[in-house]
């Protein structure tokens, strides 16, 4: 058998000067999505994600809070792994740049692009925002209050000059261009690859990769006055993970499939820098960056001066772990900005878990339980089955061929919404049958409609796995479905229910969520 093919997912490393917040939990669980799916459907999968522990905010966030930065490194370092494990993710690695797996990834690098000749020694001199750890050009500047100036992104820019080593980046113009123009999914969605080809067709000046003015970073090989640049350095932990420099072994498995997921304020980074530091070290560039956007909080941006950053912990323990996971991925076509408000969690919560999936399984597994002597049906008349019945059977046996290109797209809610559309046609059919009627009538038309429906909620509950793993384990258990049928190769009539199986006593699975009284 020839091996599997491979799928590399990564998120952002988050930066260590603060605790995990809903934009980090939303990076997260969209990648812990795709590693689940990709596993379940036969890939060779490695998930990774991290934290970004150097650079003059860290240092500094570190000296308000009388620490070193490495111990307030190690201190929010774990706060990220924590909420790994409280999200569910099933990461295969955490990487932290403070790794001597790392220092010695970057120290390659950097050595390799200097022997290709694309970094030198100069001085820079212009604006640079501690908080977006980014230089920013005088034009792209926009005004503050007073005469101050300001980062395009709000942030603080301070006036730096000092020595510094130079990529040279506006050597790659053509090189990226190319890149964009003969691999259109490159960087997605298609808005953000437009908007990354007008920044690079408008010229690219050298990129200054090394600082002087302060410690916190890995040292420049040969040259102890200069640590390299944070994003340098935070973008090489992607190829770190996978054992650089070493291309052997897992980078030769894994970085050919490479997908970088990023929130859309750190496009540039991904999709122009890190592609063009490849290249010049005769690497191939990651064969996709996707971009999604970012949340408000019951309209408003989030932020710590306004005091309403959404705890994700706080989230979970509110409305519970899968329907977090469904939410988020659910409520914002996956690439566009979304508002988080209390409401219309509970609104999916109620109307699309508990109404929707929640009766489905419930009605159809208590209707099992009370009138199959708690067995899969055990008279399923086939010969008799009507069109009704090959339905919904059949659109939830092929339910993959929509959801598969959608999860490849990173359209999460299209995904769901095609798994929807199946779901709320069970329930249609349901009604429709009304086999509590049956019961009197017709035990074995009974039996063939609750089977019909039980495999059905089989395919369904495979198909939601990556998206809520443990209400679907909860729903494949109640179906008496062992734990080596839960794959993707399960799906379909191959694998179907075996009539008379013994089944276990029927649990809800998704609760209405009910607001406590005010007062
Ligand atoms: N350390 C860098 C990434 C280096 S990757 C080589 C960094 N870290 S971060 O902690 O500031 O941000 C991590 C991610 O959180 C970014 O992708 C950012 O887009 C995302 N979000 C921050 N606030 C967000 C929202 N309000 N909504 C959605 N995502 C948001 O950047």
């Amino acid at each position: 058998m020839s091996a599997a093919a491979t799928f590399y997912v990564t998120t952002p490393i988050y930066y260590v000067n603060d605790k995990p917040h809903i934009g980090h939990a939303y990076t997260t669980l969209a990648c812990d999505v795709l590693a689940r799916f990709k596993r379940l459907d036969g890939f060779d999968v490695r998930f990774l994600t991290g934290t970004d522990e150097h650079g003059q905010k860290v240092e500094k966030s570190a000296e308000a809070a009388g620490m070193t930065p490495l111990a307030l490194a190690d201190l929010n370092s774990a706060n990220f792994r924590d909420l790994a494990g409280v999200l569910g993710c099933s990461n295969d690695d955490f990487i932290r740049t403070t790794e001597p797996r790392h220092l010695a990834a970057c120290q390659a690098l950097w050595t390799r692009l200097v022997e290709k000749g694309d970094i030198y020694l100069g001085a820079y001199e212009g604006w640079y925002s501690v908080r977006d750890e980014a230089f920013y050009a005088e034009d792209e500047l926009i005004k503050g209050p007073g005469d101050s100036r300001l980062a395009p992104t709000g942030a603080p820019v301070d006036w730096v000059k000092e020595p510094s080593y130079f990529f040279r980046l506006s050597a790659w113009q053509d090189r990226l261009l190319k890149w964009y123009e003969d691999n259109p999914d490159c960087v997605a969605p298609a808005s953000r690859r437009n908007e990354v080809m007008s920044f690079v067709k408008g010229g690219l000046q050298d990129l200054s990769v090394s600082r002087t003015s302060f410690k916190w970073g890995i040292p420049v090989p040969g040259d102890g006055a200069h640590i390299m640049y944070v994003w340098l350095d935070a973008l090489t932990n992607y190829i770190t993970a996978l054992g650089y420099p070493d291309t052997s072994g897992d980078f030769a498995r894994y970085w050919p499939n490479a997908l970088h997921m990023v929130g859309k304020d750190i496009v540039r980074f991904h999709a122009v820098y890190w592609p063009a530091f490849l290249m010049a070290a005769d690497l191939a560039p990651p064969r996709r960056v996707f971009a999604h956007g970012w949340w408000t909080n019951e309209g408003q941006k989030i932020s710590k001066s306004v005091g309403n950053v959404i705890d994700p912990l706080t989230l979970i323990e509110t409305y519970g772990l899968d329907q977090v996971r469904y939410f988020l991925l659910r409520e914002v076509p996956f690439g566009n900005d979304g508002d988080f408000s209390h409401r219309a969690m509970i609104q999916r919560i109620n109307s699309e878990l508990a109404n929707d999936l929640g009766n489905l399984v419930q009605r159809t597994l208590s209707m099992i339980a009370k009138n199959c002597d708690g067995r899969v049906p055990p008279h399923v008349d086939y010969a008799e089955m009507t069109e009704d019945d090959w339905t919904l059977l059949d659109n939830s046996r092929d339910l993959i061929n929509s959801v598969r290109p959608a999860i490849d797209r990173q359209a999460f809610h299209d995904a769901l919404e095609a798994i929807w559309i199946i779901i709320r046609s069970a329930n249609v059919y349901i009604d429709r049958q009304a086999p509590w009627k049956l019961r009197k009538t017709d035990q074995i038309r009974m039996e063939t409609v609750l089977y019909v429906l039980a495999e059905s909620i089989r395919n369904l509950a495979l198909l939601l796995s990556p998206f809520m793993p443990t209400s679907a384990d909860k729903i494949l258990d109640q179906l008496g479905v062992s734990a080596d049928r839960r794959d993707f190769a399960s799906l379909g009539a191959g694998q179907s229910l075996t009539s008379g199986v013994e089944l276990p006593a029927p649990q809800g699975v998704f609760p209405r969520f009910v607001e406590e009284a005010a007062g």
